[in-house]
């Protein structure tokens, strides 16, 4: 008797820390949304992380600064009901993790409420402290270095790549290994010169999962309508495996026009019922070409 397929588990750090420890290069995508969650997580992607990204890319903010702990959740629990099997990171925004006790709170409710299985937090050394007291409690928790968006006033407002300098380099490494030493799963790198992506990634123990920071990382992530090709805008750093804006374009431009000339419903999208019936309940004959 052949033995009952496994049901499909959650993945956990641990098996994450596995992929990495195999040398397995680990695929993270953004997720916002039900359906395209079902389909990232049918497509195999391990790392799913609902970012604030999703404030500029779904919900048309000009910055991450503006999404609330309140939308941040409401998109993880969507995200969390369309997977089975992806570990799904919830992304701590702006202000929600500026003392320990709050972090502690909204992290908490990414968990509880939400479904999530760790969290993001932003900044290296700045942010050690905070990434340490979550980990003590039970958090699993991906650190955020190089380009950090929410920063963004405070690093002059111009999105740039960040470490080019030797005294940038250096710090740049020195967060990397405060965040690892809080405890931290694996850190993103974001807009790091290529080189220095891979020397951190070579002096850590955790993996780095980078974007805009070449392919010396232990791991890439996209953000998933720069994947798929969605957006008006794609920056250099992304590669879109798909046309998604054109294909919207075109089916809306094609439904229109077939609304327009009357072949949308067509018969095979449309449901009849029995003349007779019709007849009798409007009490007059049909005429049989209505
Ligand atoms: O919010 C986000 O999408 C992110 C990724 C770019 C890492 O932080």
């Amino acid at each position: 008797m052949s033995a009952a397929p496994e049901p499909t588990r959650r993945l956990t750090v641990s098996d994450i820390a596995k992929l990495y420890a195999d040398g397995t290069r680990i695929a993270m995508l953004t997720a916002y949304d039900y359906p395209t969650a079902r389909l990232l997580d049918e497509a195999g992607i391990p790392l799913l992380l609902v970012g604030d990204s999703l404030g500029e890319v779904v919900l048309g903010y000009d910055s991450t600064v503006r999404v609330t702990m309140a939308e941040m959740l409401h998109h993880t629990k969507a995200v969390v009901r369309g997977t089975q099997r992806a570990l799904v990171i919830g992304d701590m925004p702006f202000l929600s993790y500026s003392t320990a006790d709050e972090a502690v709170e909204n992290a908490g409710l990414f968990l509880r409420e939400a479904g999530a299985q760790a969290v993001k937090v932003e900044g290296g050394v700045r942010s050690a402290k905070i990434v340490e007291t979550l980990v003590r409690t039970g958090i699993p928790v991906m650190g955020h270095i190089g380009w950090t968006p929410q920063a963004k006033l405070g690093m002059g407002g111009k999105v740039r790549v960040q470490g080019k300098s030797p005294e940038q380099a250096r710090a740049l490494l020195h967060d990397a290994l405060a965040i690892q030493e809080a405890g931290a799963f694996s850190i993103v790198l974001e807009l790091v010169p290529g080189q220095l992506a891979a020397a951190i990634t070579e002096r850590l123990r955790i993996p780095t999962i980078g974007i805009g920071a070449g392919a010396g990382c232990s791991g890439q992530v996209q953000v998933v309508t720069d994947l798929l090709g969605l957006g008006s805008f794609i920056p250099r750093h992304a590669r879109p495996y798909a046309g998604l804006r054109q294909t919207i374009l075109d089916a809306a431009r094609a439904y229109a026009a077939d609304v327009e000339r009357g072949t949308f419903p067509g018969p095979d999208e449309t449901v009849r019922m029995d003349d007779e019936i019709l007849a009798e309940a409007l009490g007059h004959p049909l005429d049989r070409d209505l």
